[in-house]
């Protein structure tokens, strides 16, 4: 049974209200119909088409290559299955960074298109404009501090982000800018917990954690990450809440198993 109630659709607002009550949010990435329905089912806040769809879906190695139209596509899919969740999908890289009049194109376009309800970009003052822009014309805006992969390659690396002094004052300049712009929610990803505590205290809008402790508003993981379908990846602020690898290559095995010795299907299988 679902754990939701009736007219219980997240919204923006209710967002804020929970960060007001110390109540937890919820988030996990979903990029198709089938795993989003269940997500969804079982009572998430908000369900993030993430740009590691790039990753986890389409087998890059960085998020960079993923397309606005690639985004699109898979949204589509997760806002059919979103009942309740509010549904936010990640603008990809170079989606938003050439002006901000291209930033708004591609975000109404996302908007449009796929049906989400709110989208999420990378960076802190060098995007300010953008979002200033975007949340001028009604889209509602996330922003992404910290680790943010789609500059992997200025970064050299997934490392710990804002251990340093000058980097961490940054960060808590960003999220001042972002708040005050009027980003509904920011995401602070790979950055020590105290920091998050800080950014968490100083910002009206709620604040959701990746690899930043547990003083944040909320929290968000990769769901292929969390359900462990990808056993090459265990950075240590992931938990395995299920160990599917082991679960999807058991069934297939079998699958294999019952083909080759002919038992499937058997006569109760068969028309
Ligand atoms: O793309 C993504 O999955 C994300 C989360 C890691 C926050 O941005």
């Amino acid at each position: 049974m679902s754990v939701h109630t009736q007219n219980s659709r997240m919204t923006t607002a209710r967002l804020r209200q929970m960060k007001q009550q110390g109540e937890k949010i919820t988030m996990l990435t979903s990029y198709d119909f089938t795993l989003a329905s269940l997500v969804d089912e079982a009572g998430i806040d908000m369900l993030l088409v993430g740009d590691s769809a790039s990753n986890v879906v389409c087998g890059n190695q960085y998020t960079l290559p993923i397309t606005v139209d690639e985004m699109i596509f898979l949204t589509k899919g997760v806002v059919r299955a979103a009942k309740h969740a509010l549904v936010v999908a990640d603008m990809p890289f170079g989606s938003y960074q050439i002006s901000e009049e291209d930033a708004v194109r591609n975000a109404v376009k996302m908007m449009k298109e796929s049906g989400c309800d709110a989208v999420k970009i990378e960076g802190g003052e060098e995007v300010l404009p953008a979002i200033r822009h975007m949340i001028q014309v009604g889209i509602p805006v996330c922003g992404h501090l910290g680790l943010t992969p789609q500059s992997v390659n200025q970064f050299g690396g997934y490392g710990l982000r804002a251990k340093e002094e000058a980097e961490a004052q940054k960060l808590l300049n960003d999220a001042q800018l972002l708040d005050e712009a009027g980003c509904f929610a920011i995401v602070l990803e790979k950055i020590p917990a105290a920091l998050a505590a800080r950014v968490t205290e100083g910002v009206s809008c709620p604040v959701i954690g990746i690899g930043a402790g547990n003083k944040t508003d909320g929290q968000v993981l990769v769901l292929h990450d969390m359900l462990g379908l990808n056993t090459g990846f265990k950075p240590k602020f992931l938990r395995h809440f299920a160990h599917l690898a082991d679960e999807v290559k058991g069934a297939v095995g079998e699958y294999i198993s019952s083909v080759k010795d002919s038992s499937f299907p058997s006569t109760d299988e068969s028309y």
